[in-house]
């Protein structure tokens, strides 16, 4: 048969952005923020990042090996190291990809309303202003607008176009923040900030609910669980240290999740509006900083049309890394050319999406079920298979790169860590989705 040969990175730094490129987003600026700033700053900051060292590396080097090893999207790459039995495992990866992309799409189009809307100046009624973004006709434009770049990207293909849109835009939006932080560094009574976002207290640290969205947090802000970093990995050659690359994008996801708090608590304690945050997982990002950035004037105007096509940059290298899990699916499984398979399903998520445009609680829950549940529950099955049921893991994640010692240890987290961990916040996740559902539903 005549298969074209599959693409591959035209370079190690390309695939490395491109990784960064994925983790970084929405997951860093929103959920990182609102999370941080409802379950006691420091406490979830230190939880989150115990998660992302003993946890998150882990399975991040799990996918990275299954998907250069096996060369293929995630079903026939289960298939391959875990036998048929595991295809089921790539086909819930395939769903996250839709549900998650379905939702991400719609906050994405929220920020490039902002930025566009900062032109002008931001309004100081901002509660309003969100109300009127996040419901009715004008949230589905300017999802669907969204998605449509992220189409063009993924039919660009792997070099022409993920990689080189992560090569540009990702060292862009990190100077970007560093300034923004530095910025805020000069604000009077910033400092408030700082002790809040910076304060442990150390009670939050066994809570239930704040270790399971702590641990849901670093899978999603790695993008883990559902294949999008075994997707990218399988278009690499040999002859890459997956360890420490893996080690690189960690890194790189949260030093910028962090670097985005250095923005965002100072900016908003300094104009002491700390008790307009509430609860809402909106509150901080798309009503109380606009409030900030209207406070400032013209300086803010600036200031916030950048955070914000900031955020609409990381949300697009993000989500191009969702379409194509499901975008590479449909080519291996279907037999789809790249740009039927980019068309016909970016659709498909952007209807799937219209009902999140039109309701922000409808929104929270997939986000929950998705974003939370589905990526804990996967990262745990990955866990299972890389762990115990491959045959030789340390060989087929070491191809190309010296052995060590560390090798050993990662299989050994495999095993014997990172198991009983996920499988508790599993059910700490269950009921937090039972939760969510009911309230949903009930109210
Ligand atoms: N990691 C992305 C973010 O932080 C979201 C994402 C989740 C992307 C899962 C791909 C897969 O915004």
């Amino acid at each position: 048969m005549g298969v074209a040969p599959r693409e591959k990175w035209n370079s190690q730094a390309g695939f490395v952005m491109a990784a960064v490129g994925s983790a970084v987003g929405l997951g860093n600026m929103w959920r990182f923020s609102y999370l941080a700033a409802e379950h006691g700053g420091a406490a979830f900051v230190a939880l989150y990042l115990v998660f992302t060292l003993f946890v998150g590396i882990p399975v991040l080097l799990a996918e990275f090996a299954l998907g250069r090893g096996a060369g293929r999207s995630p079903i026939p790459a289960l298939d391959h190291f875990g036998g048929p039995g595991w295809r089921w495992l790539g086909w819930l990866f395939v769903l996250s990809g839709f549900l998650i992309l379905a939702y991400y799409g719609v906050i994405a189009g929220w920020t490039l309303r902002y930025a566009v809307a900062g032109l002008v100046g931001f309004s100081d009624d901002s509660g309003g202003f969100f109300a009127a973004v996040s419901t009715g006709a004008p949230a589905v434009a300017w999802q669907l607008g969204f998605m449509v770049l992220t189409a063009v990207v993924v039919i660009g293909g792997i070099r022409r176009g993920i990689e080189r849109v992560a090569l540009v835009l990702m060292p862009a939006l990190f100077v970007l923040l560093v300034v923004l932080a530095l910025y805020a560094v000069t604000l009077e009574g910033s400092g408030a900030g700082y002790r809040q976002y910076l304060n442990m207290d150390f009670a939050e640290i066994f809570d239930r609910e704040v270790v399971v969205q702590a641990a849901g947090q670093a899978f999603f802000s790695l993008s883990l669980g559902m294949g999008a970093m075994l997707t990218f990995a399988s278009y690499l050659d040999r002859g890459h240290d997956l360890k420490r690359e893996s080690v690189v994008v960690a890194g790189a996801d949260f030093g910028v999740a962090f670097l985005a708090g250095l923005v965002v608590f100072p900016l908003i304690f300094a104009f002491g509006l700390q008790d307009d945050v509430g609860e809402s997982s909106v509150g901080a990002l798309f009503i109380t900083l606009p409030r900030a950035f209207s406070e400032m004037g013209a300086a803010g105007s600036v200031l916030g049309v950048l955070f914000f096509l900031g955020l609409a940059v990381g949300a697009l290298t993000s989500a191009v890394s969702l379409l194509e899990v499901v975008v590479s699916s449909a080519i291996d499984q279907l037999g789809w050319s790249r740009v039927r398979a980019t068309v016909v399903l970016a659709a498909l998520t952007a209807v799937l999406g219209i009902p999140a445009a039109l309701d922000t609680d409808w929104l929270g829950l997939m986000d929950q079920v998705a974003g939370n549940l589905f990526l804990v529950f996967g990262g745990l099955m990955l866990a299972l298979l890389v762990g115990w049921r491959m045959a030789d893991p340390i060989g087929v994640a070491q191809e190309g790169a010296a052995s060590s010692s560390w090798l050993s240890a990662w299989r050994w987290l495999l095993r014997f860590a990172v198991p009983p961990i996920l499988a508790l916040v599993l059910l700490g996740s269950l009921g937090a989705t039972w939760d969510a559902v009911t309230g949903f539903f009930g109210g």
